[in-house]
């Protein structure tokens, strides 16, 4: 593992991972080339340490055309030279380790780019060999027919014709990223190749991108089949068999039932994210009421003691309501992207701020939730000091912009000329870098950025909220939320209005408990006789509170 620091923590490190999310291509550039890179990374490793993370996740960095983003992969076993050497890299992972952080790298397992090597052989390979069934070729573009499309802005159909091949090959996403065919052993056996390549430089983990999408079945919608779970438990034997700590992250945006899948019987995925979570919690605080979030958690909470929910906010997608339902998704565009600009496929390509009309107190009540809810929570770059997006932007690019760091030139990012910036800097309106960065807030005590630090070390220290229970309390107000985390004697009951009015509710944890104190946010508890105690909760007021 590289470091002493992490031999001495537990097994399962992944049930207190807390977890940041960031793109090496614009968090920080060192070499003044406009784009992010290692070294620029390991430079601002002490940063992510001071938010209280223990663990990063990285976007992909392989070499690749950059169609994608680098979910379109060219090498699996090459850094993409904007960002760096292996050198660099090594010495990002030494410094990382040395700080207690661990790295989960992004795995896009499910397809390539069609500029890589093994498509460019395959479609001039002979048909029935090895070399062409890398990947999945078809005369006519009619199997497979129950699949979706997922990119249904830019696509209308999962087959592209290639004339040099003289088939159809099948895609999930952009006619550019061909799936790779897990019915061939080889694919699978060239996959764990790679993984093994990457854990020897001591990455501690995989996110599995697209992983629902392995495998394809006709009269199926090939999504998340029984085959693609034995690919799964195969890889698990293969990284596992190696060292039990390495953990691998579902990205399956399923219905909850099908996500829940990918823990299996502990035998798949130690992590999964909590995709049908996600829009429900935007969908309380829209609608002002518990029932979305108390519903989905309630359906979800039973996973094995070995298992963990990655639980987020946003990321670098669009806000995804591909699983909700229509009436849903409309409520959500409505309430969040009434602006069509700012949707994109079955989703809102914004960050949480805006999403939040920058309304400080939504911003924290949403962290709030996303720091106590059961599983480990994930950030977003950027969301700490509450930076903005540029809709402007195409595809998804417009919640990637590059870290502000400064009030300074190109926001502290980069010393290149800012028109030759690999992504262009927020420079205008409320979300402007001169007037969020992280320099700022760093010097101000109230800021979103010391609070989310705050916010942290109070998660880390109260053990219930990584390992224990969670019991919702039925108050009558249905615009608030409250349940209690617990482990041992270790208890917080956490609070919250959901809506933008005041609402009154009764504290029905202190029948039990009799004492409380204020962990996280304030609050005035009003006894009304010994057994009841009320509080007025101003709108989207949070409170942690230690229950004795
Ligand atoms: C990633 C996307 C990417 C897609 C195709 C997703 O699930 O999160 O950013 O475009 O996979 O690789």
């Amino acid at each position: 593992m590289g470091s002493d620091k992490l031999k001495t923590d537990l097994k399962r490190w992944y049930k207190d991972a807390i977890i940041y999310q960031l793109h090496v291509r614009t968090f920080h550039d060192a070499n003044g080339d406009g784009v992010g890179d290692f070294q620029g990374l390991t430079a601002k490793l002490d940063y992510i340490v001071s938010l209280g993370v223990n663990t990063l996740w990285l976007m992909p960095f392989f070499k690749s055309p950059g169609d994608d983003d680098g979910y379109d992969v060219t090498d699996f076993k090459c850094i993409d030279a904007r960002y760096g050497s292996f050198e660099d890299f090594r010495e990002f992972i030494c410094a990382a380790h040395e700080r207690g952080l661990r790295i989960i790298i992004e795995l896009v397992l499910n397809h390539t780019s069609d500029d890589h090597p093994w498509f460019q052989r395959a479609r001039r390979a002979t048909p029935g060999s090895s070399e062409r069934d890398f990947y999945v070729w078809s005369e006519d573009d009619q199997k497979f027919s129950d699949a979706r499309v997922i990119f249904t802005d830019s696509e209308n159909s999962n087959w592209t014709w290639d004339p040099i091949a003289n088939a159809h090959y099948w895609h999930r996403f952009y006619e550019h990223q061909p799936d790779l065919n897990y019915r061939n052993p080889d694919v699978l056996r060239s996959i764990l190749d790679v993984m093994h390549f990457w854990l020897d430089f001591g990455v501690d983990g995989f996110r599995l991108d697209a992983v629902p999408y392995l495998m394809e079945r006709d009269g199926t919608p090939s999504e998340s089949l029984p085959e693609t779970h034995e690919i799964l438990r195969t890889i698990r034997q293969s990284i596992c068999g190696r060292d039990a700590d390495i953990v691998l992250l579902a990205e399956a945006n399923q219905p909850s039932k099908k996500v829940m899948e990918y823990f299996g019987d502990g035998d798949e995925c130690q992590m999964a994210f909590h995709f049908p979570l996600m829009p429900q919690l935007f969908m309380a605080v829209a609608k002002g009421l518990r029932q979305p979030i108390v519903s989905i958690v309630e359906r979800t909470k039973h996973i094995l003691e070995s298992c963990q929910w990655a639980i987020f906010l946003r990321n670098h997608d669009e806000l995804s309501l591909e699983m909700v339902t229509r009436k849903e998704r409309e409520e959500m565009w409505s309430a969040y992207a009434p602006n069509e600009e700012a949707r994109i496929n079955l989703g809102i390509r914004r960050r949480l701020a805006p999403l939040m009309d920058n309304d400080r107190g939504r911003i924290e009540l949403m962290h709030a939730l996303l720091l106590s809810l059961q599983g480990s929570p994930v950030l977003y770059y950027g969301d700490e000091i509450g930076m903005g997006d540029n809709i402007k932007l195409e595809d998804r690019h417009g919640v990637r912009t590059p870290m502000q760091w400064s009030d300074r030139q190109n926001a502290g990012f980069s010393s290149r000329h800012s028109h030759s910036l690999t992504l262009p800097i927020i420079d205008r309106g409320a979300h402007s870098y001169e007037a969020v960065n992280v320099r700022a807030q760093e010097e101000a005590e109230n800021s979103l950025l010391n609070w989310i630090r705050q916010a942290i070390s109070i998660r880390t220290a109260n053990e219930c909220f990584s390992h224990g229970s969670c019991r919702f309390q039925e108050t009558e107000n249905e615009a608030v939320l409250s349940y209690i985390r617990e482990s041992g004697n270790n208890r917080v009951l956490c609070m919250f209005n959901l809506s933008s009015e005041w609402q009154e509710a009764e504290i029905l944890a202190v029948r039990e408990s009799g004492k409380t104190s204020s962990l996280l946010g304030k609050l005035d508890p009003v006894k009304i006789c010994d057994s009841v105690h009320k509080v007025r909760l101003k709108p989207y007021q949070y409170v942690w509170l230690a229950l004795s």
